[in-house]
């Protein structure tokens, strides 16, 4: 029994260790430190999540330091204590960033620096769009758009990131081409719209707006739209403006070109998915470029319809892709509670199982022991009902003997001593064989012994049994009788009372 309960025992620890093994693979916790938040940014990420669906095995983390760089290092350093298998980091600013880079490469896991640049050698791969060509091209579409005549402002991003430096140096570099535009102010920005309208707006404010300005160049297109802003309030004609990252969607620069609040804009590419593959294949050991360059587009009046419709394509499949998971991790997880259900209602049948058996053999082992006791009952009885009948002839012998010799004359002309004892002799005779006859009444009373002590007494106490038979030579006419009994002494007596 006590081997029965260890077998069900294993088959249940076996039953639920299937169950929670069948789906156990090595999970990549991939760390991402965005250094702000912004709708840029938010594509990318959702991009990132998309990518991460192709590999069930991947889980994303996402921390956002709005511009602050002390933020980025302090997120950056509880990523790797959480135990990430692989940072992607957008460094906030060049220099400020790269020691918290360092720590993550030094403990052994592996950095991709995307989109803006750090001053530390120590990344596994880069991947980004080309700032200073961006600015360059700018800086040629701006001249070509200007007619080579002009006056511009310069919006810049965030002091210390490297797309502001490089969009910069390739947009100078581009305007120092075509004499007939000038510069007339460099105004320093962060990447956000109201720091743009700030400094437009001083600017503005300390009376060079008197001079016409011909194209507002802002480093992206919220710091674009910010001048703007500052300028429309300042009245007057406005100039053409100018901005990077291209976006679609409705806030987006593809359609803020299309709708003529810009003039024009560079899409600045996010590639999350295509950045997800790239950790992928470092985290798998497949070889990967260290260096990726994003290539890009102008977005201009002439193409921002087209390029808006498209986008918008892209972005109605991203949402249908996105359903398409919402779908997909339903029945995924209707497929994990039917899996739970099937191991628990398995478990219940397999236990109810168990029980059965265990019912049925502890009903089993109940009979073996009723049938050993009734075994052992009727032995017994058995045993008594032979003493009591071994009791009984030689009782017999004593009793019957006795009375046939009290009935004799000879022992009417005993002593009265010799009376008494003989009466006394048969006294004890006649109670001996009534406790005997007792003791067998009370042992055929029993329900295994199915005879009543009348058949007892028919076959085992009234031993004398007689059998007509032929006359023998000595006495023609007498009657003969044989006796059969195993008991020679029951044979000897019986004679003796048949005789006469
Ligand atoms: C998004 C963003 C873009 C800009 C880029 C520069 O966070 O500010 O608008 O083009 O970053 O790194």
């Amino acid at each position: 029994m006590r081997k029965y309960y260890h077998f069900a025992f294993i088959i249940l620890m076996f039953l639920g260790l299937l169950a929670s093994c069948s789906h156990h693979e090595q999970k990549y916790r991939i760390g991402v430190s965005q250094c702000s938040d912004d709708i840029w940014r938010d594509k990318q990420n959702s991009e990132l999540q998309i990518g991460a669906y192709f590999h069930d095995n991947v889980e994303l983390r996402f921390a956002v330091a709005y511009d602050s760089d002390e933020r980025q290092i302090q997120q950056i350093d509880s990523l790797v204590e959480t135990g990430i298998d692989l940072l992607i980091v957008a460094p906030n600013q060049v220099s400020t960033i790269s020691p918290a880079i360092d720590r993550a490469y030094d403990k052994g896991i592996p950095v991709i620096v995307f989109e803006r640049k750090t001053n530390t050698k120590k990344y596994t791969a880069y991947m980004g769009a080309d700032n200073y060509e961006m600015g360059h091209l700018m800086g040629e579409y701006v001249a070509t758009r200007l007619n080579e005549r002009g006056r511009i402002i310069e919006v810049m991003g965030l002091k210390g990131s490297s797309p502001a430096i490089e969009r910069h140096n390739g947009f100078r570099e581009a305007i120092a081409e075509h004499p007939g535009i000038q510069v007339v102010a460099t105004l320093q920005g962060d990447w956000t719209e109201p720091t743009a309208y700030n400094t437009v707006k001083q600017w503005l404010n300390k009376d060079k707006g008197a001079e016409k300005i011909d194209l507002v160049f802002g480093m992206n297109d919220r710091t674009a739209m910010g001048a703007r802003k500052a300028f429309e309030e300042a009245g007057g004609p406005l100039p053409l403006f100018c901005g990077i990252d291209g976006l679609p969607g409705e806030n987006g620069g593809i359609r803020l070109v299309q709708d003529s609040l810009l003039d024009a804009s560079y899409i600045y590419p996010t590639h999350g998915d295509q950045l997800l593959q790239l950790a992928v294949d470092i985290l798998e050991g497949k070889p990967y470029k260290k260096e990726t360059k994003l290539m890009s587009a102008l977005v201009t009046q002439e193409n921002a319809r087209v390029l808006l419709m498209e986008s918008e394509e892209i972005m109605r499949q991203s949402y249908n892709l996105e359903q398409l998971h919402e779908k997909a991790n339903e029945y995924q997880a209707q497929l994990g509670n039917q899996r739970t259900l099937i191991f628990v209602a398995l478990a219940a049948i397999f236990l109810l199982l168990a029980l059965l058996v265990g019912i049925y053999m502890y009903y089993l082992q109940r009979a073996r022991i009723q049938d050993e006791r009734m075994e052992m009952e009727r032995e017994q009885l058995d045993f008594y009902t032979q003493v009591s009948h071994e009791l009984r002839t030689p009782l017999t012998l004593i009793q019957g003997p006795l009375d046939q010799l009290l009935r004799t004359n000879d022992f009417r002309n005993a002593s009265d001593e010799a009376r008494e004892l003989f009466t006394i002799v048969r006294r004890n005779t006649h109670h001996l064989t009534g406790i005997v006859n007792k003791m067998l009444d009370a042992q055929v009373g029993t329900p295994i012994q199915e005879m009543t002590s009348a058949q007892v007494d028919a076959i085992t106490v009234s031993h004398p049994i007689a059998v007509p038979a032929a006359a023998t030579e000595q006495d023609e006419d007498a009657p003969t009788v044989l006796i059969v009994d195993d008991n020679a002494d029951i044979r000897t007596y019986l004679r003796s009372i048949l005789q006469g």
